[in-house]
């Protein structure tokens, strides 16, 4: 088949890449020359773990391409995926569609015959009605069908995540679309992976249903955690009771700093501003919000009671930055709040991270960036891991001991034992397990 990507950020370049990788033609659309230009030389401009092979291998077999010329990738295909950004809008947390409509009205122009138009980008409920009003003003004469197929991957697991989704979502009325949607999608359903069509305004909103949901479940575990901690319990040890309810499951009920990143912040607040169009609170969601905001800074304190209540003039390592491992992303990253709210208190702050320090030296301009874990704890007073990547799960702890000036360790994504870390010398704090 002939698919046209219009984006290629993180979803557009990924989702292009892997239906190359199937087997159809696929052009990557972006209006940024010089992505455009990096990613014909093979550059990739995200850090997504197997990412660059499939673009390497797509591209010299033919099947994947990048341009600027979106005229000439639309009038060729029949899909075209609109993938461009949706971020919040400033002031009121409502999604900008502004792209999505920009890039409906270009589309529309230069349909050739019957093709499917399928945003991909995560827009709120309606806004394929949008879009096909947008599209048919454009062009009163086009043969389109506007299809919602929302997206599910997970930043930093994405290729496996669309070899090996849970379930596709899509949302259309059109049969004429859904024969072509399941065709583009055969190489995943003949290997069992679930596709389900609905409307178009279900599929919308199973994507930000399905988001909340997950944010929801985290924030409820960190709560959890706070209660654990004084009452003396164990919040692993409870995940785990409640997770082997299959009801339940044992996903997404690790306790930790807060979520963060660029979906879970903006969904969840786009969703709770949906809910106040159609004048249906969604109370839970807007706890949700609540909940996660006050924990990232939260999590400071934690860090300066575990340090004897001072850290003025103290030094504090920092492991990990981004909002978690295996992205350089650093989008709502909980390290951020955190690193601002130890500098507040007086701290001065060391820290490494495997992927994500380019990113964070404009953003984080008074913190002194290492070659590694024990760079970073060299002088500390304390060493905080924000992010469990898996250089830091086995950390030589007798030389990080050597290096610091007070042992403490606080491990924010409990990715120690307590007793193995007590029994090397150090004072330990974890999330929701005191002893
Ligand atoms: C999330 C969803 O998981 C994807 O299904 C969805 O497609 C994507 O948003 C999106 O809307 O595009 P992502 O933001 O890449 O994916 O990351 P997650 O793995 O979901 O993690 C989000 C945050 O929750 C991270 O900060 C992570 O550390 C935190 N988290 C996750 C926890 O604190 N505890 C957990 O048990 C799980």
């Amino acid at each position: 088949m002939r698919i046209a990507m219009i984006g290629s950020g993180y979803v557009g370049l990924v989702s292009g890449a892997c239906f190359a990788d199937f087997g159809h033609d696929v052009v990557c659309v972006d209006t940024d020359i010089a992505k455009v230009e990096a990613l014909r030389q093979g550059e990739i401009p995200i850090y997504e773990p197997g990412l660059s092979s499939i673009v390497t291998v797509n591209a010299a077999a033919g099947r994947l391409v990048f341009t600027t010329d979106l005229t000439a990738a639309v009038s060729q295909a029949e899909i075209v995926f609109i993938a461009v950004g949706t971020p919040s809008r400033r002031g009121d947390g409502h999604a900008d569609l502004s792209f999505v409509y920009a890039a409906a009205r270009d589309v529309a122009e230069a349909l050739d015959g019957f093709t499917v138009v399928v945003t991909k980008s995560t827009v709120p409920v309606g806004t394929g009605d949008e879009v096909e009003r947008i599209m048919r003003g454009a062009n009163p004469e086009a043969d389109f069908a506007v299809v919602s197929n929302p997206e599910f991957l997970r930043e930093g697991s994405a290729i496996e995540d669309f070899r090996r989704p849970d379930r596709i979502v899509v949302g259309t009325g059109d049969q004429r679309a859904r024969t072509l949607m399941a065709q583009v999608y055969r190489p995943l359903y003949l290997n069992e992976a679930p596709i389900m069509f609905t409307s178009r305004r279900s599929a919308e909103l199973t994507k930000y249903a399905a988001n909340a949901f997950l944010a929801m479940k985290i924030a409820f575990i960190n709560e959890m955690a706070d209660l654990c901690e004084r009452a003396g319990a164990n919040v692993q040890d409870v995940a785990r009771g409640m997770g082997l309810d299959k009801r339940i499951g044992p996903k997404f009920l690790n306790a930790g700093p807060g979520y963060g990143g660029s979906c879970f912040p903006k969904d969840t607040v786009a969703l709770v501003k949906t809910g106040q169009d159609h004048d249906v609170p969604l109370r839970l969601v807007e706890t949700t919000v609540a909940v996660n905001d006050h924990r990232k800074r939260s999590m400071s304190r934690k860090v300066i009671a575990a340090m004897g209540g001072d850290v003025r003039g103290k030094t504090i390592a920092v492991l990990g930055l981004t909002f978690k491992p295996n992205t350089d992303d650093l989008r709502e990253a909980p390290s951020l709040a955190i690193i601002q709210a130890l500098e507040d208190a007086g701290a001065r702050i060391r820290t490494f991270d495997p992927k994500g320090m380019d990113a964070a030296r404009e953003l984080l301009p008074g913190v002194t960036f290492c070659e590694d874990a024990y760079d970073a704890a060299t002088g500390a007073s304390g060493v905080v891991i924000v992010t469990e990547w898996n250089a830091f799960r086995s950390l030589d702890l007798p030389r990080l001991k050597v290096l610091m000036a007070t042992p403490v360790l606080v491990d924010l994504r409990n990715i120690y034992r307590r007793k193995e870390v007590e029994a090397e010398g150090f004072h330990y704090e974890s999330v929701g397990t005191l002893a």
